[in-house]
């Protein structure tokens, strides 16, 4: 198997290859990556020069560079996006172009060579949910530019699987948290300000809750799907973990030995969901995926990682430590 990863120097995609490669020993992956923000070159410095392993520094609404690549891979995993929720608010351009404008030119392009797509999507489209949990056909509400463009690409797939019979699936995951995010994210960035003593802000009243699931099992269900995921469906993948931000921020604190006078309550995000849920019963059944990792044990190994690779944080942090990033 020759595989396209798009955006594969961010969080999830990173973690993806490492995981594809390490236990796939006859696979190859091809990176496609623009090294915009979110991503870090140091998270495949290992890798760097296996020879499964390429990296193609590009941008995945360049036609040109992405037909190249394109032609010599046998299946298409889309990680790239413009990831930011904040920044989206401050500037939605970026969450255009890469999530809306992105996606179609990768689906022109499965559409010309008959390649199979794995579109990876977030809970975020559904919106926020008072109560219960949204299954595959539960309907969109998306309320950021970035949850927006997010729905916005998943209808494009789906349009093309039915117009054109394209082979693409839908991935559609909670929030992931683990080894290799940027720090501007919630866990990493709770880490980092406790490491230094510094304040965390908290926005709100820190009630809003998040299904939170370590990134390992999120990359395990994407590669199930990506083998054994029926064309034009999509699949939900939650650990069914729900807790609210303070709780973690809370969690983090204990396990860091710091005291929980460094939480500090800020002005709330613009249209913040309260809360986001995931029935995820269709992956279990259909294909056999379960999470593996507990919530506390995979903090605890997360806590860790940050707190022994500072190497891979140190030149990024400052700026992304920023405490409202919207208002840039
Ligand atoms: N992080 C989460 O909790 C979460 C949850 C559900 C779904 N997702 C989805 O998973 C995917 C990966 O998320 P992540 O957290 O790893 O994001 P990330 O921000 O860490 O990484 C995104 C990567 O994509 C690259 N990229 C962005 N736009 C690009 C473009 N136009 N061309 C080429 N490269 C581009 C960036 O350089 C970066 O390396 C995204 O599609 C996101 O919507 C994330």
């Amino acid at each position: 198997m020759k595989l396209l990863v798009t955006g594969g120097l961010g969080f999830i995609g990173s973690n993806f290859i490492l995981k594809t490669l390490e236990k796939n020993k006859d696979w190859e992956i091809i990176n496609i990556d623009d090294k915009l923000y979110g991503s870090n070159s140091k998270s495949l410095e290992k890798i760097e020069k296996s020879n499964r392993y390429e990296f193609v520094k590009g941008n995945i609404t360049n036609k040109e560079i992405l037909d190249k690549t394109m032609i010599k891979c046998d299946a298409v995993i889309n990680f790239a996006a413009e990831s930011f929720v904040d920044r989206s608010i401050s500037d939605a351009t970026s969450s255009f172009d890469s999530n809306l404008k992105g996606i179609f030119i990768l689906l022109e392009l499965i559409k010309k060579y008959k390649k199979r797509l794995v579109q990876v999507s977030t809970d975020e489209v559904f919106g926020s949910l008072d109560k219960g949990s949204a299954n595959e056909i539960f309907r969109f509400n998306p309320s950021s530019p970035y949850s927006a463009t997010k729905a916005g690409a998943e209808l494009l797939v789906n349009s093309y699987f039915i117009t054109y019979g394209c082979n693409c699936v839908i991935t559609r995951c909670t929030n992931n948290y683990g080894p290799r995010q940027f720090p501007e994210k919630l866990i990493p960035k709770i880490i980092l300000l406790a490491e230094q003593g510094k304040k965390i802000p908290i926005y709100g009243t820190g009630t809003n809750i998040r299904d939170w699931i370590f990134v390992d099992d999120h990359c395990d269900a994407v590669f199930n799907v990506l083998n054994n995921g029926k064309a034009g469906e999509s699949y939900n993948i939650s650990a069914d973990n729900e807790i609210s931000n303070i709780s973690i921020v809370k969690k983090i604190l204990a396990l860091m030995n710091k005291s929980e006078d460094l939480m500090e309550f800020v002005e709330d995000r613009p249209g913040h969901d309260f809360r986001y849920s995931m029935d995820s019963s269709k992956i279990r059944s259909e294909l056999g995926w379960k999470n593996k990792v507990k919530f506390d044990d995979g903090l605890k190994k997360t806590v860790n990682w940050y707190l022994s690779n500072n190497d891979w944080w140190k030149n990024i942090v400052k700026d992304s430590l920023n405490q409202t990033p919207w208002k840039n």
